[in-house]
């Protein structure tokens, strides 16, 4: 079970690292990446992670909730863990509370280890990673601290317009679901998540999914990327 080790990057065999090249070229790659890259094979031996990107309501959870009764994922959500962690009245609650506010992100050493204990907590070897890394310090934190890479990264991409209608509409009392919030949030998406997205493109991990369409049309498109693993 994963929480009688003391870490979680004694399990990752395939730990890699690599520098991120920053060059002028990155939207080139962009432009130019394909989504048929093939997922490795999982052993019960080590995790197998799987990052998921978008911006703000492009329907990650949504989707990653179809993965877990699927394919028998175990979800873990760095929104989520962040809001959990504000709501136990936890000495960091009023920074991340704050930061969340203003659409910020939250330092990663924070968010990192919230992900790490949940992993290790979790009886289970397939993670969903939602909504991280959502900048290169989350990345570069997350390898640091955890030893690892992701197996897969899926990309929700979405307009804008359907990512604004989505969030206001999303009706969960959220502080951070309004207009002023979402305008900063998707900056924020624009600054800090392509650079991401361009670093596993380059490394052939990055799976894009078109999210527009009604949620089981998206479904479709992400079940073949998951078809080779067993529930
Ligand atoms: P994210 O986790 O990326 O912020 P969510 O999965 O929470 O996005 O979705 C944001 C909102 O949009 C939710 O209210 C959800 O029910 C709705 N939603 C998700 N997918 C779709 C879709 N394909 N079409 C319309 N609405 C959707
Ligand atoms: O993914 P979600 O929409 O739940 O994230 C809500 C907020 O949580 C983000 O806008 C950001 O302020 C914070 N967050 C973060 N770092 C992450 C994920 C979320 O700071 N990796
Ligand atoms: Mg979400």
């Amino acid at each position: 079970m994963w929480r009688r080790v003391a870490s979680v990057s004694h399990l990752f065999s395939h730990s890699k690292s690599t520098k991120f090249n920053q060059g002028a070229s990155t939207f080139k790659i962009w432009e130019t990446f394909t989504s048929e890259s093939e997922i490795p094979t999982p052993s019960k031996g080590s995790p197998f992670v799987t990052f998921v990107l978008g911006g703000p309501g492009s329907g990650k959870g949504t989707q990653c909730a179809k993965i877990v009764e699927a394919f028998g994922f175990t979800h873990v959500s760095a929104g989520d863990l962040l809001r959990r962690e504000i709501a136990s009245g936890s000495a960091y609650g009023s920074v991340i509370l704050s930061t969340i506010r203003e659409g910020k992100i939250v330092p990663s050493q924070v968010t990192v280890e919230l992900i790490q204990k949940e992993m290790e907590s979790s009886d289970n070897y397939k993670f969903l990673i939602d909504g991280f890394p959502r900048s290169e310090e989350n990345r570069k934190a997350f390898e640091q601290t955890i030893g690892a890479e992701p197996d897969v990264v899926l990309f929700f991409d979405c307009p804008e317009q359907e990512m604004v209608k989505r969030v206001l509409n999303r009706n969960q009392g959220r502080v951070d679901d309004n207009i002023d919030t979402i305008k900063k949030r998707l900056e924020i998406f624009d600054e800090l998540n392509w650079p991401v997205i361009n670093y596993y493109s380059q490394r052939g991990k990055l799976h894009k999914i078109n999210a527009v369409g009604t949620v089981d049309e998206i479904f479709e498109k992400v079940r073949p990327i998951f078809a080779p693993l067993s529930k």
